[in-house]
């Protein structure tokens, strides 16, 4: 694509400091200059996110993420061809030219290429690394539309580029490379079998046992509506209240419910969630009832996010 008159001034506000949103596959990232600790600390007072929630750096090509890392193993490589660009991060240990606010000191950092020709346009224009979360408050949804971003972090940012819906719709899987063995830290728009079939068996965050989080995407109520959502079985949704239900397969329980379907493919599901959500929860009703998708590999990353997304236990 032709870098256009926007993306210059983007770029521009970027070299100075500033903070840009910017389309990318997954979902809107909050952009700012990877190697500036001052813009950085702007990103998470915007985001209200604690300064112990490592951010992700955006990068335009496999040259430009191995002047990052103090090594680049081979099966970075080999995944980094496969799937770059595309909705994959991979942990590695990072040079000294990331500040730690970037990665909440760790001595690692996560690296991705956006497949969006916006996002790729921009990180070349500017010619730097972009640190950038997904462009939300802490543990609100994540954006897929420049509308989301404008509703969550209205005037705070000083650019937002508005690329259209992302197609992916859900947010990068995270992959650690830095030890033995790789291990999958959220599960995301690639699929574990498609990496599988690249380097062989990963590991799975929730298989490890650790005391400590290794990727804050794991926390609980993280990619919450502010409305109550349920995840239901078989269409039984509440008895009281008004709500909503997002139906996959089972019709819902009740007559008077308003139904929003969803797409029944696993990745038109995932584009559709995150705007469906949103609109679900502009509607303030008492509760937005899921049906709950297969339990199937290729749904992964969506129940994933779905699980987050709700609380657990009766309600009303
Ligand atoms: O698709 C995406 O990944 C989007 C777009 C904008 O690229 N970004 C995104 O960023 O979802 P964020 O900040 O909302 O989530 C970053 C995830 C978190 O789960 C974080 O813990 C993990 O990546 N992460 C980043 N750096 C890490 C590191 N050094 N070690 C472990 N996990 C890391
Ligand atoms: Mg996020």
């Amino acid at each position: 694509m032709t870098v256009g008159p926007e993306i210059e001034r983007a770029a521009a506000l970027l070299r100075a400091g500033r903070l840009v949103v910017f389309p990318t596959e997954t979902v809107y990232g909050l952009g700012a200059n990877a190697l500036d600790p001052v813009a950085v600390a702007r990103v998470y007072e915007v985001k209200d996110r604690p300064a112990t929630s490592p951010l992700i750096v955006h990068v335009a090509s496999i040259e430009m993420a191995q002047s990052l890392v103090t090594s680049w193993p081979e099966i970075a490589d080999r995944l980094a061809r496969k799937f770059w660009p595309g909705p994959l991060t991979l942990v590695l240990e990072k040079k000294s030219a990331i500040p730690a606010i970037v990665t909440a000191g760790l001595s690692t950092v996560g690296l991705r290429m956006p497949a969006h020709p916006i996002a790729q346009a921009l990180i070349r224009a500017a010619g730097l690394p972009l640190a950038a979360p997904s462009a939300n408050r802490f543990t609100q949804l994540s954006p897929t539309t420049a509308d989301h971003v404008r509703e969550s972090l209205g005037d705070d940012v000083d650019l937002i580029l508005d690329g259209g819906p992302c197609q992916v719709g859900i947010e990068s899987t995270v992959l650690s490379l830095t030890g033995p063995h790789p291990v999958l830290l959220r599960p995301g728009g690639i699929s574990r079998a498609e990496i599988e079939a690249v380097i062989g068996t990963v590991a799975t965050a929730s298989e490890l046992v650790t005391g400590a989080h290794p990727s804050p995407g794991m926390h609980a109520r993280h990619y919450s509506p502010r409305t109550r959502l349920l995840l239901v079985q078989d269409g039984k949704v509440p008895d009281q209240g008004n709500g909503i239900y997002l139906q996959h397969q089972h019709p819902p329980s009740r007559k008077d419910v308003e139904i929003v379907r969803m797409p029944s493919n696993a990745h038109e599901y995932a584009a559709a969630l995150y705007d469906k959500l949103h609109q679900s929860d502009a509607r303030h009703q008492d509760w937005i009832a899921v049906d709950t998708p297969p339990g199937s590999s290729d749904w992964d990353a969506v129940n994933d996010r779905l699980r987050r997304a709700s609380v657990s236990g009766a309600i009303l």
